[in-house]
């Protein structure tokens, strides 16, 4: 007998398939909710949710448009007669995973979540972890992820026929994602990948693992563990925003593994043959851009905006300092404070796009 409530950590059980086949395992009369872009790259995969009657099928356009309230309260409505003991499953990207976890949350104190990650970033990070979480706007400018939970899924189907419709940009996103859980974890592991670039599924099977080991010893972030996970997030975020979000999320993080390099070679923590063979290795295997689109970025933003950026992103301590994931040796990561005078001091190589 468990006393576990739905939604309380558990280790992730994984089912790979199509989309078609792995259907059979939904129980009837639970609640679906579908990214309907996705649906109209896969024709069939609406005609099998319905063959298994559920008692709701809700149907979100993914976008960080969909992260809001008002999608939340679509996902409860049509789960409103749903038992404690029902599931509901969502399949879409980050988003509508994030959403669906607050709804399953939520509804009858916990139901039982299955998250289908139909974009290569869910694949290997946002579908796993049990994070979920819904935007605010306020006077006009959005909030991510205030208000959000833990709730974990009980099962996740990979389906890698969902991916075949995924832009380049989409996948190079999901790759760098997925380089970044192997560089801080694992040193065997990419060192392999360096002899041979991982396939698509080896790369998302690797990354689950990783993530998913790093979860079960930290599972409600309490024990600073996760933070991991946030390497190359620092200056990523600056850079997101500069571009004004142009830059997509991997984009920007890719860049700012660059710079969380840099800094901890200037703090002698990242040897400088490790941080090297990093770098080539994301320029090469994960596609991560070239120094010169930091250049284009920072080049019109002033530093204050920068500093008040780091500052908002609650990364920074009072007199400015950062705490920075920084890799040690390959495989292996330190969190650690970073003064502000140290990355002021390779402002001006980033600057100019350079490797200071
Ligand atoms: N919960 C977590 O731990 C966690 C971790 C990382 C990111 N996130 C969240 O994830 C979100 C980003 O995730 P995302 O990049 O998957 O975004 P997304 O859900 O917005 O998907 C990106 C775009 O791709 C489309 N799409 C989805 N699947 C597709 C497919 N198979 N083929 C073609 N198009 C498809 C979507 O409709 C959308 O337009 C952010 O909101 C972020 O905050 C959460
Ligand atoms: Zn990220």
């Amino acid at each position: 007998m468990s006393f576990l409530p739905p939604g309380a950590y558990t280790p992730a059980t994984d089912h790979w398939g199509s989309f078609a086949k792995l259907s059979a395992r939904l129980p009837e009369g639970s609640v679906a909710v579908v990214d309907r872009t996705v649906t109209r790259f896969h024709p069939g995969l609406l005609p099998a949710l319905e063959a298994r009657r559920p008692r709701a099928l809700v149907q979100l356009t993914g976008g960080e448009r969909a992260k809001t309230f008002a999608s939340l309260e679509k996902v409860l409505a049509g789960g409103l007669s749903l038992p404690r003991s029902g599931t509901l499953i969502a399949v879409g990207g980050g988003t509508l995973g994030d959403v669906a976890t607050v709804a399953a949350h939520l509804l009858k104190r916990g139901v039982r979540l299955v998250q289908v990650p139909t974009t290569l970033l869910a694949a290997v990070d946002s579908s796993l972890g049990g994070k979920g979480a819904v935007d605010l706007t306020l006077r006009g400018r959005v909030v991510k992820n205030p208000a959000g939970v833990f709730h974990y899924a009980q099962e996740a189907w990979i389906c890698p026929e969902l991916f075949s419709s995924l832009s380049e940009s989409q996948r190079r996103e999901g790759a760098i994602e997925a380089w970044k859980m192997v560089v801080c974890l694992d040193g065997p592991l990419f060192r392999r990948y360096l002899r041979q670039a991982p396939t698509l599924a080896r790369m998302v099977k690797d990354a689950r693992r990783l993530k998913e080991s790093i979860c079960a010893q930290d599972p409600y972030e309490q024990t600073g563990l996760r933070g991991v996970l946030n390497f190359g997030h620092t200056f990523g975020h600056v850079l997101e925003g500069m571009s004004r979000f142009k830059l997509s999320h991997g984009d920007a993080v890719g860049l700012g593994m660059l710079c969380a390099l840099d800094v901890g070679r200037a703090l002698g923590v990242t040897p400088e043959p490790v941080a090297e063979q990093v770098e080539e290795a994301l320029r090469r295997g994960a596609g991560v851009l070239g120094r010169e689109r930091t250049a284009a970025l920072l080049k019109r933003a002033p530093l204050e905006d920068v500093v008040q950026l780091l500052a908002a992103d609650k990364k920074a301590g009072k007199a400015g300092e950062l705490r920075m994931v920084l890799l040690t040796a390959m495989g292996a990561f330190r969190i650690q404070e970073v003064s502000e005078a140290t990355w002021r001091n390779l402002w001006p190589a980033w600057k100019r796009g350079l490797r200071p």
